[in-house]
């Protein structure tokens, strides 16, 4: 364990489809607790920056143009092994792969549409966090 700390957002999907409270009701019952959280909206050059490690993959576009299609929940959690742990709890970036009882095989419709990101590395935690939250914004 090398760090408490991981980034999530609830995505324009789940958000459309009203899981918020039920996604973070299971993220909290796992164990995380929430340090900053906001409802927000992405506009094109955030989402591009976000996901800029993609910039060359196929998908690229379509996942800008679904990412600031309408509000996400951004957070950051706080808990032991955080960041392996809600990787975990989310589940297979596709759906159809994703373990039962996990946040996207409840809530996902598909591998584009995946409900949630969770950040995949400690570094990309700290880096993904302060992309969204200012200092005094986490508790
Ligand atoms: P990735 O970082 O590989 O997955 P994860 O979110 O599980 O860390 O990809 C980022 C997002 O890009 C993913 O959540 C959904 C989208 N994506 C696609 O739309 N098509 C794809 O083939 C891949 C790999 C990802």
């Amino acid at each position: 364990m090398t760090t408490n700390r991981t980034f999530t957002m609830i995505k324009p999907d789940a958000v459309e489809k009203g899981y918020i409270g039920a996604i973070l009701e299971k993220i909290t019952s796992a164990g995380f607790k929430i340090v900053a959280m906001k409802y927000t909206q992405l506009n094109k050059r955030d989402a591009e920056k976000f996901y800029e490690v993609h910039k060359e993959r196929p998908f690229f576009s379509d996942l800008v143009q679904f990412m600031t299609r309408g509000p996400i929940v951004s957070a950051i959690l706080e808990k032991e092994n955080a960041v392996e742990d809600f990787r975990a709890l989310i589940g297979a970036t596709n759906p159809a792969d994703a373990a039962e009882g996990t946040i996207r095989k409840l809530f996902a419709s598909n591998m584009a549409e995946n409900a949630v990101h969770g950040s995949d590395s400690d570094e990309n935690a700290a880096i993904e966090g302060a992309f969204h939250f200012s200092g005094r914004e986490i508790y």
